[in-house]
């Protein structure tokens, strides 16, 4: 299979399609990773889209090197369109919005980004996704679960410590929420303890990255920039390292399934392998990440919840689909349409660009009573698209409910009284809910 990377087209900022129905209200500019920064998810004005203009056309201005997309905002469209993966490519340009070859930033996390899974179509995606199959099955995780244990144990003993010397008040991300995903990836994987903490702070820099690359233009200090690039290349380093030696001495890990796998017959040539070491690195670890640190917000938002969770811990299962629901970690996935389509009496074209935005989705009211309330007796919650659907969806999603519903369990029995502080900052991204820093109170 000819990498991914090597066959992507320049994308046209120029093509308007010759349909537009809706005019999507001002207020909001959903490539404006700025903005995404200052609030995290836009539901105000995902909320003003879906009823004025459920599937609307973003227009790139000339300066800016990469394709108009539709965005659909209700959650019947982003079903119809995530489950028809014949007809919605990932492969024709990839998942992410603003490809663009002549897009700065390393070449290399460019193609990376690329060539990997979730970018694949058929006949190349379903053979690679079922290698990975036996690190998701029920028996792996009930078995991962009980380390999992162990790990938050040891990471709330480390929060408490902390928060003792600084009147009760930790940083809920760098203290806990980082640490726990990357733990848990990295026992699939096979990574050695020690290297652990370096992919935490490579996680920093791939956060970035999409600020770092959209706008050459910005004022970001040299030195900045330089330590994201040495960053950037010493992930793929280790990478390409780890997986060569997986290559050479096979072991029962995750990260050996990946370097023996094969795609139309042949092993993963080393763009590939970058690619497969990005998804996974990013996908194990961001996304968990922002929902443990989402869901304690929301427990602050929404205490008469934490009180029934208190005094009914059994109800755990339920918190988990129901803060998904309203935290949506991945905010959207991109599609190419191959054949005309239709969505709320839109038409698309084929080689149009599809956005489906999971946060607006999972508050679509036709769907969800009340959508801004949190509600953990929600009959639906199970419901959301925070792991998408269709045969690209997560392939980890055992694994994080596993973590989620073991950490929730054990925060609040452990901390009843925690509570956000107010305090919080989002990177800059319009492609992850990403909270960088949430301070929460103990409350002892
Ligand atoms: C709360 C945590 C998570 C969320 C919200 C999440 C969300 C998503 C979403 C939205 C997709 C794309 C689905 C689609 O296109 O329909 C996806 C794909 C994927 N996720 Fe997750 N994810 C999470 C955790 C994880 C974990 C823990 C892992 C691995 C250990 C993982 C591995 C993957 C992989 C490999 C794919 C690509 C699957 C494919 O293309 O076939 N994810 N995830």
């Amino acid at each position: 299979m000819q990498a991914l990377s090597n066959t992507i087209q320049a994308e046209d900022n120029s093509y308007r399609p010759p349909h537009i129905n809706y005019q999507a209200p001002k207020g909001f500019d959903l490539m404006d990773i700025k903005a995404f920064e200052a609030v995290g998810q836009p539901h105000e004005y995902f909320h003003k889209l879906r009823e004025a203009a459920p599937v609307s056309w973003w227009q790139p201005p000339e300066t800016v090197d990469v394709a108009g997309f539709w965005s659909l905002t209700r959650y019947e469209d982003v079903k119809k369109c995530d489950l028809n993966a014949k007809d919605f490519s990932s492969q024709e340009g990839g998942i992410l919005m603003g490809y663009s070859e002549k897009s700065s930033g390393p070449k290399k996390l460019r193609a990376a980004a690329l060539d990997s899974l979730i970018n694949m179509d058929q006949p190349f995606h379903i053979p690679l996704r079922m290698a990975h199959r036996p690190f998701f099955t029920p028996d792996f995780v009930a078995e991962l679960q009980l380390r999992v244990q162990a790990e938050v144990d040891r990471l709330l003993d480390n929060i408490e410590a902390k928060a003792a010397k600084n009147d009760g008040k930790v940083d809920m991300v760098t203290n806990f929420s980082e640490w726990l995903p990357l733990f848990t990836l990295c026992e699939m994987l096979g990574i050695d303890k020690k290297d652990r903490p370096k992919i935490v702070r490579w996680m920093h820099y791939l956060e970035m990255a999409q600020y770092i690359t959209s706008d050459p233009d910005q004022n970001i200090s040299p030195l900045f920039v330089a330590k994201f690039l040495w960053n950037i290349r010493q992930m793929f380093k280790f990478g390409r390292k780890i997986l060569a030696d997986r290559r050479k001495n096979p072991r029962n890990d995750l990260l050996t399934v990946i370097a023996t796998a094969e795609v139309d017959g042949a092993p993963l040539d080393e763009t590939y392998l970058d690619g497969s070491w990005l998804l996974i690195i990013f996908a194990g670890n961001d996304t968990t990440r922002n929902s443990l640190s989402g869901t304690m917000r929301l427990l602050t938002q929404f205490p008469e919840q934490k009180q029934m969770l208190l005094d009914e811990p059994a109800l755990m299962s339920k918190l988990v689909p129901e803060a998904l629901r309203m935290v949506s970690p991945v905010m959207y996935m991109r599609r190419t349409a191959k054949v005309e389509a239709e969505f709320s009496g839109q038409k698309v074209m084929p080689g149009e660009k599809v956005v489906m935005w999971y946060g607006a989705a999972n508050r679509d009211p036709e769907v969800f009573d009340n959508p801004d309330q949190m509600d953990i007796h929600r009959a639906n919650a199970g419901d959301h698209l925070a792991f998408g659907t269709g045969p690209h969806v997560c392939l980890g999603q055992r694994i994080a409910i596993m973590q989620l519903e073991t950490a929730y369990k054990q925060i609040l029995d452990r901390f009843p009284n925690i509570s956000w502080t107010g305090n919080q900052r989002h990177a800059p991204s319009n492609f992850v809910h990403a909270i960088s820093h949430l301070e929460v109170d103990l409350g002892q």
